[in-house]
């Protein structure tokens, strides 16, 4: 790479100690400009991700493996989120509350830019978005939006995290639904399997089918389309949860037939932490009460910000939030998603090879991306997070007792794979 090149990414406004010497008087002064940066990038290649890897803050000693905990934002993203907060402190007493000076109020503005960048992502109307807080919220709005009632069946599987189950659990206890759960299967090598162990579990009385994207545990990118046309043709209820799907694969919610759809973007969109979407489809939002009431409750014509009116909150959140779905589309959404898959599938390649290594996560690379989990023989999982710290600053998550859950993004490389291998070659 020529030096300029480098130079100009370390010394611009995106290098890591950017963020101490920005000075933060006005927007229009702290603005950085996306199209700079990019053109700062060469087109493709190993050049290219790691000129990437040089936009995010992560101490350079250390690799981060878990982002289907949380993502990291990139220096772009943080410097829009702190700009903004410092804005309003300094400029605050010039709004006359009336729209005029800064925004100081998160849950209030119908966001229709942010909404209506995100429709274009997601393949939807910017009116069946709204923006809430994460994959836990999306879940409660559409659990207890529904009228369900005594005796109403909601099928789930037995691979839900707590921000995919736990309202329904409420609704079995409160209300007296029945809560069903499909048993995934482990490794989920068969598209086929999969389907057959959430539809065979319909009866007449279900009302409901709410089921992951992309499992927490195990990283399977589950057949959600073949499923949700089936429950459509019986007027079946579907609601998917993608708080480990958008930014991780491609999301296309008019293909993927769901009736409703929730995700949290601080982890595979790189979104400041608290920011997540609501999917309904407009053919049902009707049927759905919001669990939170503001000013626009009952507002008819925008749907989604019916949803989305939540009292105050953080702005620069959302300021950080539009940036890190700008900063995505600097990229290129394809090239993003290509570059999950293809370091997921680095690991996946690399792990087969070791002998002292048993893959859990699917062993299909149709159902596969970012997310990968495995064990070692002869270590659980907490000591060979704990080994992989301690021998090559690799940070990937223990599961449980026995696994470990790998994830991979755009800031990693091959050579950090590699360095993972060879830790467990020793053990
Ligand atoms: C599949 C799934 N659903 C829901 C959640 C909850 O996400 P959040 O804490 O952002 O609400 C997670 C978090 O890891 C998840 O993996």
């Amino acid at each position: 790479m020529k030096n300029s090149r480098r130079s100009f990414i370390s010394k611009s406004a995106l290098g890591v100690g950017a963020l101490s010497t920005l000075s933060f008087v006005n927007k229009s002064n702290s603005k950085i400009d996306l199209k700079s940066i990019k053109d700062g990038l060469p087109n493709d290649g190993n050049e290219f991700w790691a000129d990437v890897k040089n936009l995010f803050p992560t101490d350079k000693n250390d690799t981060y493996f878990n982002n289907g905990t949380l993502g990291v934002q990139s220096n772009y993203v943080l410097n829009a989120v702190i700009n903004d907060m410092r804005n309003n402190a300094i400029n605050g007493a010039k709004t006359d509350y009336k729209g005029e000076g800064p925004n100081l109020l998160a849950g209030y503005d119908p966001y229709l830019k942010i909404r209506e960048k995100l429709g274009m992502i997601l393949n939807c109307d910017f009116k069946e978005i709204s923006l809430i807080q994460n994959a836990t919220f999306g879940m409660n709005f559409v659990a207890h939006g529904l009228n369900l009632k005594k005796g109403d069946e909601v099928i789930n599987t037995n691979q839900e995290h707590g921000g995919g189950y736990a309202a329904w659990k409420q609704l079995e206890k409160r209300k007296g639904i029945v809560y069903k759960q499909a048993i995934l299967p482990v490794p989920a090598d068969s598209k086929e399997d999969i389907i057959n162990s959430v539809l065979s579990m319909i009866t007449s009385k279900t009302k409901v089918i709410a089921i992951p994207h992309i499992v927490s545990v195990y990283g399977t990118v589950m057949p959600i389309k073949e499923i949700c046309e089936f429950a459509r043709k019986k007027g079946i209820f579907t609601v998917i949860d993608g708080a480990q799907a958008v930014g991780q694969i491609d999301v296309d919610l008019k293909d993927l037939s769901c009736d409703a759809y929730y995700s949290s973007l601080h982890k595979w969109l790189l979104s400041p932490p608290g920011n997540g979407i609501l999917y309904l489809n407009n053919s049902i939002s009707k049927d759905i009460w919001p669990t939170l009431s503001s000013y626009n409750w009952d507002n008819k014509e925008d749907k989604g910000f019916s949803l989305q009116q939540s009292g105050t909150g953080n702005p620069s959140l959302r300021v950080g939030l539009e940036a890190s779905i700008d900063f995505f589309n600097m990229i290129g959404g394809e090239k993003w998603i290509k570059r999950v898959k293809h370091l997921g599938k680095y690991l996946r390649d690399g792990l087969k090879e070791l002998e002292n290594v048993e893959i859990v996560s699917s062993h299909n690379e149709d159902l596969c991306a970012g997310l990968t989990t495995y064990k070692v023989d002869g270590i659980n999982g907490p000591e060979l997070q704990k080994t992989l710290w301690e021998r090559e600053r690799l940070q990937p998550r223990s599961v449980g007792k026995e696994l470990l859950r790998h994830s991979v993004h755009i800031y990693n490389n091959e050579e950090e794979i590699d360095r993972t291998f060879d830790v467990i070659k020793s053990i």
